[in-house]
Formats: C-alpha cells, structure tokens, sequence
C-alpha cells in the first residue's frame, strides 16, 4: 500500500530522516517505534506530506505521491493525527468533527447563493456522521462541550474520530497513547482493533507504549538517528541488540 524508498530530510546538514525504506502492507497495523528523536514524527510529516524530503520517494496505492502536499494526500485517503491533538478547542466536540469533511458544498459562497437545500442536507449527513462516529468512541456525553476543556484522553479519541470523517484507507497515528490514562487506552486500542478489521483501515502507529505495540502490531519498524535498523514480529525487534542499545542510548528510556 505504502512504499518508502530511500527517504532522507536533510534540515540544514541535520539528517532527522536518512535514508528510510520500508513498505507498509494493506490491512496492517505497522508499529513504528523508536527513541526519542529518532525521526518518527518527520518520517509521518514526509509522508503526510507535511514536508518535502529532500530526497528519496514515497508511493501510495502504486502511485509516484512524493510531491503531493497533504491535502492531496487527504483526498486520496492518506490521512494522520499528531502527536499533539490540534483541536479547535473553542468549537464542541461534535462541530470538531463536522469540521473534517473536505470540499462540503457549504463552503462556497456561490454554491450556498445557489443550491441552499443540497447544501442543508450534505450538512445533516455530515452531523449525523459526525453523531455516529462520537457514538462509536462511546463519546456521545462531550458531543456538546468544549474540545478545549476535554481530557488528554479524550483529545486523543477525537483525532481518531477526525480520521473516521474521512474515507480514509490509511491512517498514521502519532502517540496515540501518550498522556491517556489507563481505561480510555483500552478503549483506543479496541477501537484501533475495530477499524482495522472491520472497517479496513490500514495503520501506521507510532508509540512509546511497548504494550500497545505488542498487542496492536505486526509487523513493527524501529526506527533510531533516521535509519530503519530492523522490521519484523514484536518479539524479534524487541530482543534485537541493536534495538535495545538504541533504547539504551537515550535519556528517557521508556520503551526499553
Ligand atoms: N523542523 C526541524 N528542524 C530541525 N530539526 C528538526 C526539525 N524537526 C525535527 N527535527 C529534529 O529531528 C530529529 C527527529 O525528530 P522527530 O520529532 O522526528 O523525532 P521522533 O522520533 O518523533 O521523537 P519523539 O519520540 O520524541 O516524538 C530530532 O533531533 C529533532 O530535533
Ligand atoms: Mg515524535
């Protein structure tokens, strides 16, 4: 589904992405994981196409998409959270929702003037969408609160449901973990399950959480200083030498 060959992101001399090549297959989850710097979230920005690489190329569905810009991607189903949710937090949690679908027809001036009932109902759907997807993520409590004043947790469970606006085929999940509490992580990671296997979505999920990785990935990609240094099934990388001095290498050392 995904191919990345070679890509480097060269930021001035520093190469926070040097020279990754791996594929992602269709109907996966695909752990990316990694230290802290590794270049992860670069990685997701080249692909999202958030930023240009400096070199190397990106396929999606067979098709050369290295110079696209997002929302290019975004209409061809590529579609990613980031690792700090970008609500908007004065909106409520439904509208956030119904701010997703690209190109409504109520965003043209000219078009609301002239076909006011099609662009009534194109908005009904998309709030019903959006009350489906809050279903869903068993959110339907906050649909009408603030995202500003939603929890860590819940934030995280609103950009998945940002992805399930879309006609999204694969989605690229950057900690979607980090700062959950225990019980809301067990219902991302069901709902995670639920949308790969029953809706078809295909994952690339990054996570520090090594619990998640295990139970939600094959195969998982380590990442260390922009390089791939293994793929495989969970328990190989993670008794891979290499892996572990990477981990051992950092300050945090969370995932070791
Ligand atoms: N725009 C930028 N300009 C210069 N350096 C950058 C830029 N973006 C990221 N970097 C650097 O690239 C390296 C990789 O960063 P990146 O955010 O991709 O790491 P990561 O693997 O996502 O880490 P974490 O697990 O902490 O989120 C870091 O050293 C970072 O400081
Ligand atoms: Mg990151």
């Amino acid at each position: 589904m995904l191919e990345l060959d070679q890509l480097v992101m060269d930021f001035s001399g520093f190469k926070a992405v040097n020279g990754c090549t791996f594929r992602v297959e269709e109907g996966s989850i695909t752990g990316l994981i990694g230290p802290n710097g590794a270049g992860k979230t670069t990685l997701f920005n080249l692909i999202a196409g958030a930023l240009q690489p400096t070199s190397g190329t990106i396929r999606f569905l067979g098709e050369d998409v290295t110079p696209l810009a997002s929302h290019q991607l975004f209409h061809k189903g590529l579609v990613r959270t980031f690792q700090i949710p970008h609500e908007f937090h004065k909106l409520t949690a439904l509208e956030n929702l119904m701010m997703v679908p690209p190109a409504q027809p109520g965003e043209s001036l000219l078009s609301n003037w002239f076909s006011w009932g099609r662009v009534k109902s194109t908005e009904v759907d998309v709030e019903k969408k959006a009350y489906e997807t809050l279903e869903f993520l068993e959110l339907t409590h906050i649909a009408h609160q603030r995202a500003g004043n939603l929890s860590g947790g819940q934030k995280k469970l609103l950009e998945l449901g940002r992805t399930m606006m879309t006609s999204a085929k694969l989605v690229l999940l950057d900690e979607p973990a980090a700062g959950v509490n225990r019980t809301l992580l067990r219902k991302l990671e069901s709902k995670i399950e639920l949308l790969n296997k029953e809706r078809g979505y295909t994952f690339i999920l990054i996570e520090h959480d090594m619990e998640m990785i295990e139970k939600l990935c094959d195969p998982v990609v380590c990442m260390a200083e922009g390089k791939v240094l293994i793929q495989g099934d969970f328990q190989t990388v993670r008794s891979n030498p290499q892996v572990l001095e990477a981990y051992l290498g950092e300050t945090t050392g969370d995932a070791a």
